[in-house]
């Protein structure tokens, strides 16, 4: 396969992919910012996540990151010299509205025009996501994505973001992969705020499932010529053994996975029928929910990494459904133990494609960590160079076939902080070195350059 094999040369260009599709770099703000408790800002759950022993790697945080609050500049600039036209990055909503409702913060919305502003001084487009897993502490105190208040919370916060920025903030996002932070902090624990269970994940799916159109219509509503999006996270999922029950174990993480979110915003509905346990979710469904859930974005924001094997599981509730790790199956992974499986980014386009109803798919996060070495002063990151090679050429082959993608933001620009897994896996262009803060742009970094500038 082509991340095997040196021999293969990468030959793309950027015109290959048609006049209109966007490349740019994708970041979150806990993960860069830094600067977590200046002027007013309020606390996130990610503060107070990471503030508990034992929840991170080394019980690492947020609190200076890559000090992108101070150093913005010089990563905007450093973006620029590297040909990239496009940045995704996230607000935090507790830098906007301290206490999450209530007073907006002068600070929070000066830091985010200056970033902003910047963007476009150096020719480079902003594409901002309203909500990347960073919700103020002070709405979790009150149940946070469980209690159906958030529904007005989150039009509150999407309002002051859109009358604040919609006049030089074209691109949006609603959502970051709502299946991964209900999922991981509402059901698992092991994500902020750290809770568990259907009880917290069933109304988080709920209620995070309608805010992802109730954004989407206070963007359409307040920004004139807005290009609104959500993204979601998907990973092809393959049946381990070809028997009955492995195929239906794979059916079923195929629709929490990969389909949980997306269905019912094209008015679908939830996908019960492969995942019967989701019928408790009635109990927080009120009349017109699933008609409210339905907006008509712009675009389908796609995070692709791996994909997934799942076989049948007798012992796992609910699901009956278990993921057999990737270094269970003497396959190539990265430092996440996930599978390097181009062809998963060809075929998570291909499922989002068939859905009528989805104007178009942009892959807003795609990318990789690997465990990079800095030698004199390098670092020679050819894993990440043909991973990045190789899905991209997967997304081209899927725009050749005539499926509808339009754009590709690499996960990530700088090496930051990778949520429960601290600073240790670096998916970068660019390294960051966590003492002195310096950038060193990486071998792949420098073929991203190349490449935009070809
Ligand atoms: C995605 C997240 C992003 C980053 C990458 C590696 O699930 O959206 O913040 O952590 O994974």
């Amino acid at each position: 396969m082509a991340f095997n094999n040196p021999q293969k040369p990468f030959n793309l260009k950027p015109q290959d992919f048609g006049k209109d599709f966007v490349f740019g770099v994708s970041t979150a703000a806990y993960q860069i910012e830094g600067a977590h408790t200046v002027h007013d800002k309020g606390t996130s759950i990610w503060d107070q996540f990471t503030s508990k022993k034992g929840n991170t790697f080394n019980n690492q945080h947020g609190q200076i990151a890559c000090d992108f609050y101070n150093r913005f500049e010089a990563d905007i600039l450093l973006m620029q010299s590297m040909n990239i036209k496009h940045f995704r990055f996230s607000l935090a909503w507790s830098r906007i509205l301290p206490n999450g409702t209530g007073t907006v913060s002068a600070e929070g919305i000066d830091f985010y025009n200056r970033v902003i502003n910047f963007c476009l001084k150096c020719g480079i487009t902003p594409w901002v996501t309203l909500y990347h897993w960073d919700l103020p502490q002070a709405l979790q105190n009150k149940g946070g994505w469980v209690n159906r208040e958030v529904l007005s919370w989150f039009e509150n916060y999407a309002q002051v973001c859109a009358t604040h920025f919609g006049d030089r903030v074209k691109n949006w996002m609603v959502l970051n992969e709502p299946m991964v932070f209900t999922g991981a902090g509402y059901f698992l624990g092991v994500h902020a705020p750290g809770n568990r269970g259907l009880k917290n994940f069933l109304p988080a799916v709920h209620h995070a499932m309608l805010c992802q159109a109730i954004g989407g219509r206070v963007l359409r509503a307040l920004v004139s010529n807005a290009h609104i999006g959500t993204t979601f996270s998907c990973s092809q999922i393959t049946p381990f053994r070809d028997t009955p029950k492995d195929i239906r174990a794979a059916q079923k993480a195929d629709a929490l996975l990969n389909r949980l979110f997306i269905e019912p915003l094209l008015g679908f509905g939830y996908p019960t029928e492969h995942v019967p346990v989701l019928r408790r979710i009635e109990t927080y469904i009120k009349p017109q929910d699933l008609k409210n859930a339905v907006f008509d974005f712009d675009f389908i924001g796609v995070q692709n990494y791996t994909r997934e094997m799942v076989r049948h599981h007798y012992l796992v509730p609910y699901l009956r459904a278990k993921i057999v790790k990737a270094s269970k199956r003497h396959v190539k992974t990265t430092l996440m133990d996930w599978e390097v499986y181009p062809p998963s980014m060809y075929s998570m386009i291909e499922q989002f494609n068939q859905y009528k109803g989805i104007n178009k798919i942009i892959i807003t996060e795609n990318g990789a960590a690997f465990p990079d070495m800095l030698v004199d002063g390098k670092v020679h990151d050819i894993e990440r160079l043909h991973y990045l090679q190789a899905y991209l050429e997967q997304v081209h082959k899927a725009k050749k076939d005539g499926l509808n993608v339009a754009g590709y933001f690499v996960w990530t620009f700088t090496d930051n902080f990778e949520w429960a897994e601290g600073y240790h896996p670096r998916f970068g262009l660019v390294y960051t070195n966590f003492l002195t803060q310096e950038r060193i742009v990486k071998a792949s970094g420098k073929w991203y350059q190349a490449f935009l500038g070809s």
